[in-house]
């Protein structure tokens, strides 16, 4: 088993802190397991070598690989389905009746393989329905994981996937794949989101301010003061009214932030 010195523990831990806002201080044991295989397969002699490298000229692939094994990308469709009830009851309604250009603008900021994207896009198509065709309904949804948005963007998932999803839905919005242990997000639903590769530690410079952000089980891995900061660029990057919802197990300092409690992990930008 490789062992990582205090010394680059300390190095590998800052330079994940300040480039991608990921706090490891506490996951010593769990960077030996996790990434003993790396340096297996690389064939580096030791942590020293790997951390070297890491943290001089890795390329973006081996950074990716790092962070896909130190981070978790588990998600699903539905998840926190209270949040979706929320989308679909109060504020699609809101919306569709203030949006006077038709375009609703909504990301999901660490989306990982997909799941929660192509869930928002078809509570949009359900909720209008006949009318969807007159809206811009696109969903910009992004990762810092190639990996994970390139599975997003194949749109194929393991059949099991679908479980929890209404049958209605099954027969709308899946189609069969090639695959017959897999099923596909139709066309209509994928073709209706914008991948793209984000660092959420970097300046928000969208072309348009949203109506609601979905950061959902993304900030468990950051500290509360690049949280802070982040909650502050997501309110500046949201309309008035907008929504932010954050992980059910997450919450946000009332005090550090001007956006409003409206219930559990959901926050709203006065109007
Ligand atoms: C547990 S998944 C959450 C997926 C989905 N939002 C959900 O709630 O099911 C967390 C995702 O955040 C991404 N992530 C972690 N740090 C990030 C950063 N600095 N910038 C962008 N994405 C990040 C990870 O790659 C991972 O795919």
């Amino acid at each position: 088993m490789y062992k990582i010195s205090q010394g680059d523990f300390l190095k590998l831990v800052s330079f994940v802190h300040q480039n991608f806002g990921i706090d490891l201080s506490k996951k010593k044991q769990l960077i030996e397991s996790r990434l003993a295989s790396t340096l297996q397969t690389s064939g580096y002699t030791d942590f020293s070598e790997y951390v070297r490298y890491i943290t001089s000229n890795a390329s973006k692939t081996d950074i990716d690989i790092m962070l896909n094994k130190l981070t978790t990308n588990y998600t699903y469709f539905l998840r926190e389905k209270t949040h979706f009830d929320f989308f679909s009851n109060t504020i699609l309604p809101y919306l569709v009746s203030t949006k006077k250009n038709k375009v609703l603008s909504i990301w999901s900021a660490g989306c990982s393989t997909g799941e929660e994207p192509y869930t928002i896009t078809m509570f949009i198509k359900d909720y209008l329905g006949s009318q969807a065709s007159k809206w811009d309904t696109r969903v910009l949804a992004t990762d810092i994981s190639q990996r994970v948005l390139n599975i997003a963007m194949n749109g194929e998932y393991p059949i099991e996937s679908i479980d929890n999803i209404p049958s209605k839905w099954r027969n709308l919005y899946f189609e069969k794949s090639m695959n017959s242990s897999k099923i596909s997000v139709s066309k209509e639903v994928k073709n209706n989101v914008i991948f793209r590769t984000f660092n959420l530690m970097d300046p928000i410079r969208f072309k348009i301010p949203f109506d609601v952000i979905f950061c959902r089980n993304v900030m468990i891995y950051f500290d509360q003061a690049t949280k802070d900061a982040l909650i502050q660029r997501f309110y500046n990057a949201t309309n008035p009214g907008g929504y932010l919802l954050i992980g059910h197990s997450e919450n946000i300092t009332k005090t550090a932030t001007s956006f409003q409690y409206v219930m559990p992990s959901t926050y709203r930008k006065p109007i």
